[in-house]
């Protein structure tokens, strides 16, 4: 029996990888699988909330009464997270979306010709601290992949990024993470920290909407 503890509120998640295009049919991409983002997505209709899940590219069914937006590129993310900020109470951004796109998409398919091929690449935008920085933004929270100095680089990237919450998981723990059905997580928020052992994304999904719902009402109540 899940608490409504987020009854009422308007959550927007973003899951899955992007996908940047290099010419008509090629494209650079990662192996997120955006189970992380879905399993928070259903967590958070159960606790009452009105779900909205912008995704790229995965192989999932979108859960129960939570509205989709398919997306490909980090611009079409950032794109359709903006659409959805107003009236947005809670951004959880979990997609792994590329740091970088091709600075130009070929318009033709790149032939096969020399023995060398240099593209070059441009930044994407920071979809998380672009909603962070906005005048109306909602609580925000993110995710941080880490291989090393976990709890310094986590806290660092929520303060960079001006989070309200941060999400950690260390890379290198076996079997965890990335396409795993299982994770664990370090959370952390201004003045506190709490870990999250070991388990299903789904039962780490719960507990993380209750850190979150706990964390949005203190600074509600402020
Ligand atoms: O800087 P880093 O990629 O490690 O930050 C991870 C967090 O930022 C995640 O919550 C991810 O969803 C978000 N992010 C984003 N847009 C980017 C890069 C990361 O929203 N271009």
């Amino acid at each position: 029996n899940a608490a409504q503890e987020l009854a009422g509120l308007n959550i927007v998640i973003t899951a899955g990888p992007t996908r940047e295009a290099l010419d008509p049919v090629r494209y650079i991409s990662n192996h997120s699988s955006g189970k992380m983002g879905f399993a928070i997505a259903h967590a958070a209709r159960r606790a009452g909330a009105t779900v909205t899940l912008i995704c790229g590219p995965v192989n999932l069914p979108t859960p129960a009464h939570c509205t989709r937006v398919d997306v490909t590129s980090a611009e079409e993310m950032l794109a359709a997270a903006e659409q959805h900020m107003p009236n947005c109470d809670i951004f959880i951004s979990t997609a792994a979306v590329a740091d970088y796109r091709a600075a130009t998409v070929a318009d033709n398919k790149i032939k096969k010709s020399s023995d060398e091929l240099t593209l070059t690449f441009i930044k994407n935008p920071d979809i998380l601290a672009t909603i962070a920085a906005r005048p109306d933004a909602p609580f925000t929270v993110g995710f941080a992949a880490e291989s090393q100095h976990v709890e310094a680089y986590a806290k660092d990237k929520m303060k960079r990024k001006r989070l309200d919450m941060i999400a950690a998981n260390d890379i290198t723990r076996e079997g965890l993470g990335f396409n795993s059905d299982n994770n664990a997580l370090h959370v952390f928020w201004d003045g506190g920290d709490e870990a999250l052992p070991e388990g299903s994304k789904q039962a780490l999904a719960t507990s993380l909407l209750q850190r979150v719902a706990a964390q949005y009402n203190n600074k509600k109540s402020k």
